[in-house]
């Protein structure tokens, strides 16, 4: 073949397969075509809080906590059932039924609940043939959807179910292909008529796969977090340049929430919230709603950053500076100001400063800063701005130019 008909080939393969040359919004997949998830989703989910050991009394009282404690006013809607749920064996006919021990009134009884107080029920699945419970923790029974994608689906959408997480779990030691596998669920969800956001978490998690965005509406991007500060970290890390993927409709996925969980202290709850808030994370709570403290309730309520988690200005929150222990991460915002969040990775309070570039206003010198966490307003002239941040945690300003 000649160049020049390779080159013409080469464009014809990346017209018709809707590949682009380089990632980016402007440029890249449509996002998966059912109209869901045009904000980060917002909700609970189980693992983090009980793992396998769940039951409908556990998830039935995770409904009635989101309303009580006000969250599902503050935005939560998915209570989203996680891995152990499942009977160790499908019916005679084939199709995946609730644990009888534990869920013994099934899941629709859930889904029902919660669409009577107005919030939505999330379920977990996997491609392969094995679930991770099973494959991690012995949990019994090989209950993936390979070969039953659309029969699964069918059950999910007959339960009620509104939110899919999709597990990848070494599903390529049944031969499953990820693109094929998550994209055959997905269609599998389409088919049924009834809208179901559609997570997935394919293993490895990075490079992020160019298919994603058009087959999932959230994708993981790191391994399992768990409740502690290193981990919180360690996932934050990874995501750096990461933005080019996500945009409304498909969001990149930095795993659950640990607010509330472990030894994690209120200042390091309020930087994950914070961070993952800037990054346009879904905002999944994983602790126990029914023994939250206040003073976690305030952090996962917080209206201020929970609207900057939903605010879609043309990319999500990215890292501006980096000095090793100190970081600043800013986010445009759609009324033209910025959010920017100031960490302090260290063990002691320092102080942080930003210049008018780092805050996404070179040239200006004059700001009006709103403190997300104080309530408090404050401006300067100096054109840069010092903080001193916690040890182990974050200041989250909007930051306001004054061009005057
Ligand atoms: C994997 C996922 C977790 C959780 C467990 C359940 O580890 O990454 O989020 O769903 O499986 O087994």
């Amino acid at each position: 073949m000649n160049r020049a008909r390779a080159v013409v080939e080469l464009l014809a393969v990346v017209l018709v397969t809707g590949l682009a040359v380089a990632p980016g919004p402007a440029t890249a997949p449509a996002v998966a075509d059912n109209g869901l998830a045009r904000t980060p989703p917002m909700g609970w989910n189980s693992w983090n809080a009980y793992g396998c050991d769940i039951d409908q009394d556990k998830i039935r009282a995770a409904v009635d906590a989101l309303v009580t404690t006000g969250m599902r006013e503050a935005g939560y809607r998915y209570v989203a059932i996680d891995d152990c749920w499942q009977a160790d064996a499908r019916t005679d006919t084939g199709a995946l039924r609730a644990d009888p021990t534990r869920f013994p009134d099934g899941i629709k009884a859930l889904a029902d609940h919660a669409h009577a107080v107005g919030l939505d029920l999330g379920l977990y699945a996997t491609p392969g043939t094995r679930t991770c419970a099973n494959i991690y923790a012995g949990y019994p029974g090989r209950l993936g959807s390979l070969g039953h994608e659309r029969q699964d689906a069918a059950t999910f959408a007959a339960w009620g179910v509104d939110y899919l997480k999709y597990d990848w779990c070494l599903a390529e030691q049944d031969g499953v292909d990820p693109q094929a596998g998550f994209t055959l669920m997905r269609d599998a969800l389409a088919a049924t008529g009834r809208p179901v956001v559609y997570s997935v978490h394919r293993q490895p998690q990075q490079p992020v796969d160019r298919w994603r965005p058009a087959v999932a509406n959230l994708w993981r991007t790191t391994g399992d977090i768990s409740a502690d500060w290193g981990s919180v970290l360690d996932v934050l890390d990874r995501q750096v340049g990461l933005e080019r993927y996500s945009r409304p409709g498909a969001w990149n996925d930095p795993d659950m929430l640990e607010v509330g969980n472990g030894p994690l202290t209120l200042a390091e709850d309020r930087a994950q919230f914070s961070l993952w808030a800037l990054l346009n994370a879904p905002l999944l709570a994983g602790n126990d709603l029914t023994t939250m403290p206040e003073s976690v309730r305030a952090v996962l309520t917080n209206p201020e950053v929970i609207a900057v988690d939903q605010d879609w200005a043309g990319t999500q929150g990215y890292r501006v500076f980096d000095d090793g222990d100190h970081e600043i991460w800013r986010k445009p915002l759609s009324g033209g100001d910025s959010a920017v969040v100031l960490l302090n990775r260290g063990t002691s309070a320092a102080t942080v400063t930003a210049t008018a570039e780092q805050l996404g206003f070179p040239g200006v010198t004059g700001f009006g800063l709103h403190d997300l966490w104080t309530g408090q307003t404050t401006t300067t002239r100096a054109g840069t701005i010092s903080v001193s941040v916690p040890p182990h945690g974050v200041v989250f300003y909007r930051v306001s130019p004054d061009r005057g």
